[in-house]
Formats: structure tokens, C-alpha cells, sequence
């Protein structure tokens, strides 16, 4: 959700910023821009579409020693050119990430006293709010404390000021900020990859903070009053932002998948009771359990009630964050929230969380970047395995999510009396096979095969009960998310009651069956759509069932079925894409992490 790069030292700052967004171009690339002071002026490039373009724009030689750059994801005003970042107006330069709420009337007052905006950006009305504020005192640090009072919303900034040329300010409140120092130089950036190519060393901005970068010194206030900060050191390495020869992250990302599930797993549980007491939160308090999450996060949850209402009998509730937030929720000290984030900084999943602290109700994060908002926030967190996930389309995360909550569903299961420690001895025999099952899934040559019959529609249905309902809600969204075609999940028995009507000869219609206790029915279901001339596309773990273009996947314990259930869904949605030609990485419309509402 746009991407903030700041640079001050001894390089190019031109090069060291194109670099860092590029890196950070999954946050938004609908246009770009950078500032950058020469002679002590600052100059500003702006162009709408991907980096490349702004690069194709940029003389490089001219190598200035400190600029800011920006990658857009739009939310006021249409993606082009004058809306991109970096946004002037009177002293300022600034690039920014997040929503100011109250823009409106901030313009309408900054209009009053004679602003002219040339954007439609809530950004351009901060920067003049800073300007007019500027024009009553002159302490810069000052003047930032009382903007922070003034704006309502999400706020990551980067400033320059023609006064002070050879400054750049930082603050940010809700959207992630950090500030990276190497031996003779300084970064502002919204994400860590960005600065991996120079340091790991950085210092996390909370909400409320202010840096000030200088050649020779760097500076933090909070309230308007210095303070120290404790530097952090970045452990994963750069080689995993780097694509390793597959032709996309996404790819590398799936491929990445036995690794990331045995890692997730393996750090929590080894087959005894002591590890799951030792390294997961107390559960036994809880009668009942909220999952909370958005997107494919929130397709994680579902698996998860699946799984904890199946094998440990306690009833979840799963919903989408955006609605929870803002919904009559009904919960007490018996239960607990879980909140789902790979980014940890998705804005609704972090608004859920602090209506149930609030509400005094505990809570519990899974999530993939340490020190993240949602990280920090929650009384307790579960870090899942994943490392640095580069495409916009989630496929390793999502696995190492419900690996955690599989293992949730385990002690729930356990504490409850619905197992005995000879499952867990017996399901710990499962988990050591389960890499190579992946392995062995993700070396299949089925899925281009049928990516080829059906990569043309415009229509795809998925259909499945109970847990491949809810897996198959996670395959219709990889699907739509990064080949455009219009692919929807149903309930299969839902199907007849109206969407059944838009099934005509050749519509693809993807059954999930590996819940032997439902296989029947979804198979009369999917013969349903059969016999309306559909084109049956069968993922199932029952060997001897054969529908239309049949791919049959191992059968593991229901606990660890899904983690295989999703590697072919995952790849047919890859193929399709690709066999269609498009950016697989960067689909249009979406940023990795969703910080605004
Ligand atoms: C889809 C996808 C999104 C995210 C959603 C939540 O492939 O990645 O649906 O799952 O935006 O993001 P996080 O997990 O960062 O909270």
C-alpha cells in the first residue's frame, strides 16, 4: 500500500532509491516518483506506471547525495501522474503512505487561507497543512508534532524542506515506518527489503515518531522531545527477496512450500505434549474461539474453524476483519480472538485486534513479519516460518498460517480430551512426511495440462464441503487475484439454488473431495453441473473416484490435509495466469499490505 524510500549519504541516492522501491514495488506500482536536491534545490520526477518508467526518466550521473522516492497504490485520486508522490507544495516535498480521514476538511480550510492544490491526493493537504504551520515557526520538529495533532488517519512520511536541503524528515502514526543506517549512510524505508541490498541494521518508528536524518547525525523525537531508540538487526538473508531462477516469486514462493510448512511446524511441536505446552499460549481457559483476518488470511480462518469445531470440539467463529470491527460482537473472558496477518500491518485486521483489547478480551497473533503492528500489539504472538513473501499472491504464507492453526486445533483437541498423546505420537509420523508429499505434489505435470483446456474462460467454478469449502475459497481467489478470471467458491450443495444458472457447456467446475464422510453428496453435486455440459475438474484424496480431468493428491491425517489439498490449486491458478499472459507478480489493482480500510 505504497511504498516510502529516503536516502542521505556518500552514493547516488538516485540508484539507492530506484533500488529500494523496486524492492518494495509489491506495496502499489501505479505510478512513481522521486526528489532528490541538487545545487539546494529540489527536483522532482513523476510518472505514472511501473518503476521502469521513472528509471527510464532519471539521469542516473547526476548522482545527488540525498532524495526521497515513492511507489503509489492509489486511494485519492485516479493513478496518473499529478497525483503520483512526491507532492510540493510552499517549503515542502514530502511521498506518503496511508489515508488522511480528515483531509477534506483540512482542505476546504487550507483553501480558505489561499492553498491551491494541483492534486486530488489527501497528501498534497498535508503538505500544505506543514507549510502553513511552517509559516508561523520555523523549528521543523515543532511543527511536525502539531501536524500529527491535527491529521486524523494513516500516515507514513517522508519530507524534504528548500530551507533545510540537506535534511530529511520521518514520522509516521498506523503505517509502517523504519529508519536503516549502514556505515556512511542513512534509509527511510516502509519495509525492510528495501534496504537489505545495504544494511540490516534499523531502528522501527512507533506511532508518534519523528527522525531527522542528517549526513553526520541521526535524531528521534517523540512529543516534540529527543529520545533513543534501540536498533534492531534484520536476520533473514537478501537471497530471499531474489527470484533463485523461477521465472516469478509466486512460483519460487509455492516451491518454497515443504520448507516453510516443516520449519512453521517443527519450531512449535515435535510429536510430544511438552512442546505443544512449552511453545504454544494456554488454551484451556477458552469455551470458545474468534478468528479474525481479511483476504486469504481470512481463507486460513476458515480452515481453521474447520478444524478446531471438527477434531477438538469448540465452537469458532471466523469473519472478515472489515466487518468486525465494526459489528456487535459477542465474546467475554472465555474467549479468544486470533487475528491472522502475513504483513501484520493490515489495517482492518489491526483495528479488529484493538476493538477486542478494548473489550479486555485476549487475543493472539499469527504473522509473518517480526515487529510488525499487529505483532506488537496482540497479547501474544505466533510467528509462522514463512520469510520475506515477495509476490502479491499469497501462497506460502497461507500454508504456514494453517500449519499454526493446525497445531492450535491439536492442544485445543488435546486439552479437551478428544486425543490422547498417542494422536500426537502418531500425527508427529504424518508431519514427517508431509515435505515430500508437497514435493512431490508440486513436481506433477497435471496442472499446465489442464491449465490448457480452460485457460480461456471467462467463468470458473469451485465447489466443496465442509474443509474443501473452505480451501476451495482460497483456489477461486488465487485464481481471480492474478488471472482475472471472474472464478467463484460455492458450497457444492448451495450451488443449485441459483448459481447453477450460469453453468453452460464447457464451464469449468473445480470439485474438492477429501472428506470421505461428504464425498457422495459432492460428487451428485458436481454430476449436477455435469450433466449441464460443465467441464469437471476433480482434486480429491479417494484414488478410485475419476470426474473429468481427475488429480488425485496423497491422503494424510485431516489435520495436515489441507496443507496438501492447496499446492494444486495453487499451481492451476499459476499456469492459467501465466498461459494467459499475465503479471503474475504485480496483478493490477492490488498491494501486498493493506493498510488502509
Ligand atoms: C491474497 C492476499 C490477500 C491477503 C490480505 C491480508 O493473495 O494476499 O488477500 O491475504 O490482504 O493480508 P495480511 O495477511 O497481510 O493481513
Amino acid at each position: 500500500m505504497c511504498g516510502i524510500v529516503g536516502y542521505i549519504g556518500k552514493g547516488n541516492a538516485l540508484s539507492t532509491i530506484i533500488g529500494g522501491l523496486e524492492a518494495l514495488e509489491y506495496r502499489g506500482y501505479d505510478s512513481a516518483g522521486i526528489a532528490y536536491v541538487l545545487n539546494q534545490d529540489i527536483h522532482i520526477i513523476k510518472k505514472q506506471g511501473r518503476i521502469e518508467s521513472l528509471k527510464n526518466a532519471i539521469d542516473f550521473s547526476l548522482a545527488p547525495s540525498i532524495g526521497i522516492g515513492h511507489t503509489r497504490w492509489a486511494t485519492h485520486g485516479e493513478p496518473s501522474e499529478r497525483n503520483a508522490h512526491p507532492h510540493a507544495c510552499g517549503k515542502f516535498v514530502i511521498v506518503h503512505n496511508g489515508i488522511i480521514e480528515n483531509y477534506q476538511e483540512l482542505k476546504k480550510e487550507l483553501e480558505e487561507k489561499g492553498y491551491r492544490m494541483v492534486s486530488d491526493t489527501d497528501t498534497e493537504i498535508a503538505c500544505a497543512l506543514l507549510d502553513y504551520l511552517y509559516q508561523e515557526d520555523k523549528d521543523i520538529i515543532r511543527v511536525l508534532t502539531k501536524v500529527q495533532d491535527k491529521l486524523r488517519g494513516s500516515y507514513a512520511f517522508a519530507i524534504l524542506c528548500y530551507d533545510q536541503p540537506d535534511i530529511i524528515y520521518a514520522m509516521r502514526n498506523q503505517s509502517p515506518l523504519i529508519v536503516a543506517v549502514s556505515e556512511n549512510d542513512k534509509y527511510i524505508a516502509s519495509d525492510v527489503p528495501a534496504i537489505l541490498e545495504h544494511t540490516n541494521e534499523y531502528y522501527l518508528l512507533e506511532n508518534g515518531d519523528i527522525a531527522m536524518l542528517k549526513q553526520n547525525s541521526l535524531s528521534f523525537y517523540h512529543d516534540g522531545l529527543e529520545i533513543s531508540k534501540e536498533k534492531l538487526v534484520f536476520e533473514g538473508s537478501k537471497e530471499a527477496s531474489q527470484k533463485d531462477g523461477y521465472p516469478h516469486f509466486m512460483l519460487k514462493e509455492i516451491h518454497e512450500q515443504p520448507k516453510v510448512v516443516h520449519d512453521t511446524i517443527a519450531f512449535y511441536f515435535d510429536g510430544t505434549l511438552e512442546s505443544l505446552d512449552k511453545n504454544l499460549p494456554p488454551l484451556d481457559k477458552y469455551r470458545n474461539i474468534h478468528i479474525v483476518a481479511c483476504g486469504s488470511a481470512y481463507h486460513a480462518g476458515l480452515v481453521a474453524k474447520t478444524l478446531m469445531e471438527e477434531v477438538a470440539e469448540i465452537p469458532v467463529t471466523c469473519e472478515i476483519a472489515s466487518e468486525y470491527r465494526y459489528k456487535n460482537v459477542f465474546y467475554d473472558e472465555k474467549t479468544l480472538v486470533i487475528v491472522i496477518s502475513q504483513s501484520g500491518e493490515t489495517a482492518d485486521t489491526l483495528a479488529s485486534l484493538r476493538k477486542a483489547k478494548e473489550d479486555h478480551i485476549d487475543t493472539l497473533a499469527i504473522v509473518n513479519v517480526v515487529g510488525s503492528s499487529i505483532a506488537r500489539e496482540a497479547d501474544q504472538v505466533l510467528y509462522i516460518k514463512a520469510g520475506c513473501e515477495i509476490a502479491v499472491a499469497t501462497t506460502k504464507a497461507y500454508s504456514a498460517q494453517i500449519a499454526i492453526l493446525s497445531l492450535l486445533a491439536l492442544k485445543l483437541a488435546y486439552i479437551r480430551g478428544k486425543i490422547n498423546r498417542q494422536s500426537l505420537l502418531e500425527l508427529q509420523q504424518e508431519i514427517e512426511t508431509l515435505p515430500d508429499k508437497i514435493t512431490e505434489l508440486l513436481q506433477r505435470q497435471d496442472y499446465l495440462r489442464i491449465a490448457e483446456k480452460i485457460y480461456q474462460r471467462d467463468d470458473i467454478f469451485y465447489l466443496g464441503r465442509k474443509i474443501d469449502y473452505a480451501i476451495s475459497m482460497e483456489g477461486a481467489l488465487k485464481l481471480k487475484e492474478i488471472s482475472y478470471i471472474n472464478s467463484v467458491s460455492y458450497p457444492a450443495g448451495e450451488l443449485k439454488h441459483g448459481t447453477i444458472s450460469l453453468v453452460e457447456e464447457g464451464t469449468p467446475v473445480i470439485g474438492i473431495i477429501t472428506d470421505s464422510l461428504v464425498l457422495e453428496k459432492t460428487i451428485s453435486n458436481l454430476k449436477e453441473t455435469s450433466a449441464r455440459g460443465s467441464h469437471i475438474i476433480l482434486i480429491t484424496n479417494e484414488p478410485d473416484k475419476n470426474m473429468g480431468d481427475t488429480i488425485v493428491i496423497p491422503k494424510i491425517h485431516p489435520l495436515l490435509q489441507p496443507l496438501l489439498t492447496i499446492i494444486p490449486l495453487q499451481l492451476l491458478a499459476y499456469e492459467i495466469a501465466r498461459l494467459r499472459g499475465c503479471d503474475i507478480d504485480k496483478p493490477r489493482n492490488l498491494a501486498k499490505s493493506v493498510t488502509v480500510e
